[in-house]
């Protein structure tokens, strides 16, 4: 930060060495009565184009701006030091950004919240029966030999389904891929959605995580209660695909609750199951929310990282070879020998940076705080703009260009919380690790067995819906190696 934002966060018991100034002298667009910015952002291409707009608005206003999108009010920030300021200061239960349409869903069923959603104390309990089979580095790196069968047949079934090198809704089969593998973990069953005839339950449920996610934006700067009671569209779409994503995950939860009363007691639900501190009903919608957080997020960052790699041979010739220097023919790579594998993990660290799923993640602030020079009252939600970060030439040098090399040669001088694909903090993605391990081991699975060659140079652009998706099938093609 600048001299003047030296003092970033200090919450009001703490001395402030200057002034700081108001949160209305925050700079950002224009603030229209009623409509705030809605308008500048419909002309810059809606809700879909958000993340770019987000990003244009941070090389006019600078590291911090306020934006506001008809009723919906937020500060944003794109600067490591504001972010590391607001880590050093995060109290014991950080809060995200309200989401409504998913709390109304759930009051609607009478079904509990789960770790998206929940606050405070129950959002601690419920995290902190989860936190060690997931974040723990010796428990996620047990989950290899799983990974690696489900991409065992995702890769056979790369080999069956193209033609000419060509994938048919790419981005599909990789969810279904990251489907069979986040039930794999959470269930130890085999859903055999990779197979040919897979069973509809699985796909619907896929589709399902994608309706909702593309509803809720909309539905977050309307209000909830106006689609509710107008049943909008909308409304409906998003009741119908909520009730498609817990059914499924309650049935596959009960089968496995069953399995495990008859004795099959080993595996993740069960060890979660034995002494938990959750009822039924939070049980369910933790795990539901687990299989929704592995499905969506994990798929597209693999779909990036593809993209990214077909239209750098030479990064992915560099990766090809240190595959074979670690992994020997025919062997199945393994948790253990990613760790001799730097530029793998650059090569993934570089592709969520140039190409993140989620662009931002969001605070409340849970009381007054000074931020860099603003004040800013309790109550404010905070938009952390990981991808307006990772875009910044002050952070990366060159930054439209993907050079992995960047996470190995200048390893020391890239700040940390320059590249926050995760989020930060105590309510980071719990699935980090787990997701972690099994995109690399996609990327050496797939990267060994074939060339991933570009089939055109246009561009491809990035839509927000939820998730930053292309805005067409991805120009590649798979040839065997
Ligand atoms: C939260 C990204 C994979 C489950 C988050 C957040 C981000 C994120 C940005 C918000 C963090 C914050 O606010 O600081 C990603 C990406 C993934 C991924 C990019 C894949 C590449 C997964 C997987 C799971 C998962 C595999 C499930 C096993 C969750 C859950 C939360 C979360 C439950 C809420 C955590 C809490 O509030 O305590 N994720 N995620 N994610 N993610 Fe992920």
């Amino acid at each position: 930060c600048k001299p003047t934002s030296s003092v970033c966060v200090l919450d009001s018991k703490d001395a402030v060495p200057c002034p700081a100034h108001t949160f209305q002298s925050i700079p950002g667009p224009t603030n229209w009565p009623l409509l705030g910015n809605l308008f500048d952002i419909l002309r810059r291409g809606g809700l879909a184009k958000q993340h770019q707009t987000v990003m244009d608005y941070h090389k006019k206003f600078g590291k911090i701006f306020r934006m506001k999108m008809g009723s919906f009010e937020s500060v944003n920030i794109g600067a490591p030091c504001l972010l590391e300021a607001l880590y050093r200061k995060e109290g014991n239960y950080p809060q995200r950004l309200e989401i409504k349409p998913w709390k109304a869903y759930r009051d609607l069923r009478d079904e509990a919240y789960g770790l998206l959603i929940l606050e405070g104390k129950d959002w601690q309990r419920v995290r902190s029966t989860f936190q060690q089979k997931f974040m723990k580095p010796t428990e996620v790196v047990k989950l290899d030999g799983k990974i690696n069968e489900v991409l065992a047949d995702f890769v056979n079934r790369i080999g069956e389904v193209h033609v000419n090198g060509k994938i048919n809704d790419l981005y599909f089969e990789l969810n279904k891929w990251s489907f069979e593998t986040i039930c794999y973990v959470l269930y130890d069953k085999r859903f055999g959605i990779l197979q040919e005839n897979a069973n509809e339950e699985a796909t619907d449920f896929i589709t399902a995580i994608k309706t909702m996610m593309n509803m809720f934006g909309k539905m977050m700067v309307t209000p909830v209660s106006l689609h509710k009671s107008l049943n909008t569209k909308t409304w409906q779409d998003h009741t119908a695909a909520w009730d498609c994503i817990f059914n499924t995950a309650k049935i596959y939860i009960d089968k496995k609750l069953k399995r495990h009363s008859s004795g099959e007691t080993e595996g993740f639900l069960s060890d979660i199951y034995h002494n938990c501190p959750l009822t039924k009903k939070e049980l369910y919608a933790a795990i539901t929310e687990l299989q929704i957080g592995g499905v969506e997020t994990t798929a597209n960052s693999v779909l990036w990282a593809i993209f990214n790699l077909s239209r750098n041979p030479h990064a992915q010739d560099k990766l090809l070879k240190e595959i074979r220097d670690v992994v020997l023919p025919g062997q199945v790579p393994s948790a253990e020998q990613i760790k001799n594998m730097p530029y793998l993990k650059a090569c993934l660290k570089e592709s969520m940076r140039l190409s993140p799923s989620i662009p931002f993640t969001s605070r409340t602030l849970d009381r007054d705080t000074v931020l860099g020079e603003y004040s800013l009252p309790k109550g404010t939600v905070l938009m952390i703009n990981s991808q307006a970060l990772g875009s910044n030439e002050e952070y990366f040098e060159n930054g439209k260009q993907f050079m992995p090399e960047r996470w190995i040669e200048n390893k020391t001088s890239i700040n940390p919380f320059a590249h926050v694909p995760f989020g930060i903090g105590k309510r980071m993605c719990i699935g980090r690790r787990l997701a972690e391990l099994q995109i690399h081991l996609s990327l050496c699975w797939l990267i060994r067995d074939y060339e991933i060659v570009a089939t055109d140079y246009d561009p491809v652009e990035a839509i927000h819906t939820g998730t930053l998706v292309p805005n067409r099938e991805l120009p590649v093609a798979f040839i065997r190696r």
